[in-house]
């Protein structure tokens, strides 16, 4: 089977690069494939131009999307699954994950008369500086599930999944205490991530 990760960082000296590696290899280890977007790596175009905003506001089909919408959007339809992995930023995903959303959710593609593949499974991994106590209050940690389950990922995922990996922010001595065990973790969601779907 094969899952299809939108990563966004804008930094390879990170703990959350370190999870999406072992959660690749995971993945390859139980005998399934990925495919990346590494949307800093890519310098993906995250800003919607006026005519894209046009087209999806009005509800229109017309004109085709751009070329790099379209490869985001057969990447998903190639997948059984899909997997974002990114930093908890204000919570919320960083500013260029959720442009790629406005982007890619396109109209007659995410929405309308669709065209995207209903996923088997869809995970988010995040990496998050506060403690998970901290992210509970005010409700922050179900205001981000809210978002991305109940309206981004809404009807187009069979199965959906919540990992937080937190206290991560580097003046934490738990970041450094947590490493080898959070890398673990990550690998196993990779390893066991199919499990259950056929
Ligand atoms: C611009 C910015 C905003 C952040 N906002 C939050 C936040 O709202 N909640 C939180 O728990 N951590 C927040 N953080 C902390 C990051 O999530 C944390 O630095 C990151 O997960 C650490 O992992 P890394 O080594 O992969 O960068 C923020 C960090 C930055 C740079």
């Amino acid at each position: 089977m094969k899952v299809f990760i939108v990563y966004c960082h804008p930094s390879a000296d990170s703990l959350t690069r370190h999870l999406r590696d072992e959660f690749i290899k995971g993945i390859t280890d139980s005998g399934n494939e990925f495919i990346l977007s590494d949307l800093y790596e890519m310098g993906f175009k995250t800003d919607m131009s006026e005519e894209e905003y046009l087209r999806d506001a009005n509800y229109r089909s017309t004109p085709d999307v751009a070329d790099d919408v379209k490869a985001e959007q057969e990447k998903i339809n190639s997948a059984d699954a899909i997997a974002f992995i990114y930093p908890v930023f204000w919570t919320e995903a960083p500013a260029k994950l959720v442009g790629w959303f406005d982007r890619v959710w396109t109209y007659g593609f995410a929405y309308g008369e669709k065209t995207m593949k209903m996923m088997d499974k869809a995970l988010i991994m995040v990496s998050a500086g506060n403690p998970l106590e901290r992210l509970e209050s005010f409700g922050l940690l179900d205001s981000m599930k809210k978002v991305m389950f109940g309206d981004r990922l809404f009807g187009r995922a069979a199965e959906t999944e919540f990992v937080v990996f937190d206290s991560t922010s580097r003046e934490n001595p738990l970041r450094e205490k947590n490493w080898d065990s959070n890398l673990k973790k990550a690998y196993e969601q990779g390893l066991h991530f199919f499990d259950g779907i056929k």
